[in-house]
């Protein structure tokens, strides 16, 4: 993409209905941001289907869920799990006996990984070993979703998958010093990528992040043509990342989180939506705000583009419970510090010199610097040490509050997509909380001074 195109308007549903099937393509972990989406799967009474990636027994065997394993997730998600393994990626694939990829980077040191070389033809064999795996898996699991699905439902599949990190300890050891890393413990992304084993990391994501996309439409075409020509509507939407359009002095602009190395992946995930787009196909790559989840917290850091989601939200005519919410963030800071001191050092962190130049979107995703790392990292730290306890921070209520409003966004523009790629700001998902949340009446301007006690006196209208 060569402009972050904005997602503008705030659709409601007029397509899903009772009886309609909502299929999660990913396993789901209690904050990601499939909750969001399917939260509102849900209210709309549609049937919920997901797939398990498996799980690796002691062999390293990739096995479906055991009886209890696949009662607590389908528990967790209330709907059906087609339990055949789908994870993605070859690290741990190789043809008979042969190594896997994660083998071969267990012989690599942290002496030796800058300079270690792979074969790539082997490590071709392997990612043909994982693509067959994970396409035979696919046509099983496709087999019996169309079962599942009768003529005339509507059908929306929502893909969210993202990973392929392997685990060799090297590689775990590297990227902990780039993603965390400060001082003399900072690591270059550009020497992970200069290296054997970088490359072998990109194609994996690619794999995971991206390809597994392009999978799911392909293998789900003629589900997608029985449902069609029987008069009912598919859709597919992916979540990406592609950098954020956030308030920075009282505008919104774009900005990223350094170094998202998945960011290779996540354009091919882009490109992959606007081939199928291309041939009457509605998919959707929905580039999702920088939140905390268990996939991001690898990522110091990421959650100091969310925070000034508050100023977002005032911004968008927020009232009553805007207020609340800034509120409900101050709470959670240790006596002495304020929202306002926290909003101060990020817009001090995005107004540095050091910064500047990594918010090029033509340049993303750059690789880190010493300097940007050490202000990034060093940044979130202190923020960190903000608050009253370090468990249960204002990134995880804001969070869960870009989860619910990706997921209704999402869902309300599915109906009609206005294309292939379009970016969720914080000016859509704050106008997106607070047409849910506000009364009309107590809009920001109409609330009364005092009536907010604390938070009144620092949220003038602006
Ligand atoms: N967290 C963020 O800041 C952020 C921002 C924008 C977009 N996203 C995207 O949102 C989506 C959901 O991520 P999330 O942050 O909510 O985290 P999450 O941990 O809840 O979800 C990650 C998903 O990836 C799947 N997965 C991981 N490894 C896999 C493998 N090898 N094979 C198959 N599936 C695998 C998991 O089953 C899970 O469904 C991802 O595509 C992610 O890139 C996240």
């Amino acid at each position: 993409m060569k402009n972050p195109i904005a997602l503008e308007t705030v659709a409601e549903n007029t397509v899903f209905r009772k009886g309609d099937v909502f299929v999660l393509f990913g396993e789901l972990f209690g904050r990601g941001y499939a909750t969001g989406l399917l939260d509102q799967a849900r209210k709309t009474g549609m049937h919920i289907v997901g797939i398990t990636v498996g799980r690796r027994d002691e062999n390293n065997a990739l096995r479906p869920l055991t009886d209890d394993e696949l009662s607590a997730a389908e528990a967790r998600l209330g709907g059906t799990i087609i339990n055949v393994p789908l994870m993605a990626g070859f690290d741990l694939d190789a043809p008979a006996k042969g190594s896997t990829p994660t083998d071969l980077l267990a012989g690599m040191t942290l002496e030796s990984w800058e300079h270690d070389k792979l074969d790539w033809e082997y490590i071709e064999r392997c990612k043909a070993v994982a693509i067959a795996r994970f396409t035979n898996a696919l046509s099983q699991v496709m087999a019996i979703l169309d079962g599942m699905i009768a003529d005339g439902r509507n059908v929306f599949f929502a893909h969210t998958m993202a990973g392929g990190i392997p685990k060799a300890k090297v590689f775990l050891v590297v990227a902990n010093r780039i993603y965390k890393g400060t001082g003399s413990r900072h690591l270059s992304s550009q020497a992970l990528l200069d290296s054997d084993m970088g490359k072998l990391i990109l194609q994996n994501f690619d794999e995971v992040s991206a390809n597994t996309f392009r999978h799911l439409i392909d293998f789900s075409a003629a589900i997608r043509e029985r449902v069609e020509a029987s008069g009912g509507q598919v859709r597919y939407t992916a979540y990406g990342y592609h950098g954020t359009g956030i308030l920075i002095d009282n505008e919104y602009r774009w900005q990223t989180y350094t170094n998202y190395t998945q960011g290779y992946a996540k354009m091919r995930l882009e490109g992959i939506a606007e081939d199928a787009w291309a041939v009457g196909v509605k998919a959707t790559v929905y580039n999702c705000p920088e939140i905390r989840t268990n996939s991001s917290d690898v990522f110091t850091g990421i959650e100091l583009p969310l925070i000034p989601l508050l100023l977002a939200l005032k911004k968008e005519n927020g009232g009553r419970w805007a207020a609340e919410q800034w509120r409900a963030c101050e709470e959670l800071l240790a006596d002495g510090f304020t929202v306002d001191d926290v909003i101060r050092k990020i817009s001090d962190l995005q107004a540095s010199e050091v910064m500047i130049p990594f918010y090029d979107f033509s340049a993303w995703p750059m690789p880190n610097s010493q300097a940007q790392a050490d202000l990034t990292i060093g940044t979130s730290n202190e923020i960190t040490r903000m608050h009253r306890d370090t468990k249960v921070m204002i990134s995880d209520l804001l969070s869960a509050l870009v989860v619910e409003a990706t997921g209704q966004l999402i869902f309300g523009e599915s109906s009609s997509p206005c294309g292939p790629v379009r970016w969720l700001n914080h000016d859509v998902v704050a106008r997106r909380l607070n047409a849910s949340h506000e009364e009309p009446e107590t809009a920001w301007r109409s609330v009364t001074p005092g009536a907010l006690d604390g938070a009144s006196s620092r949220l003038e209208i602006a």
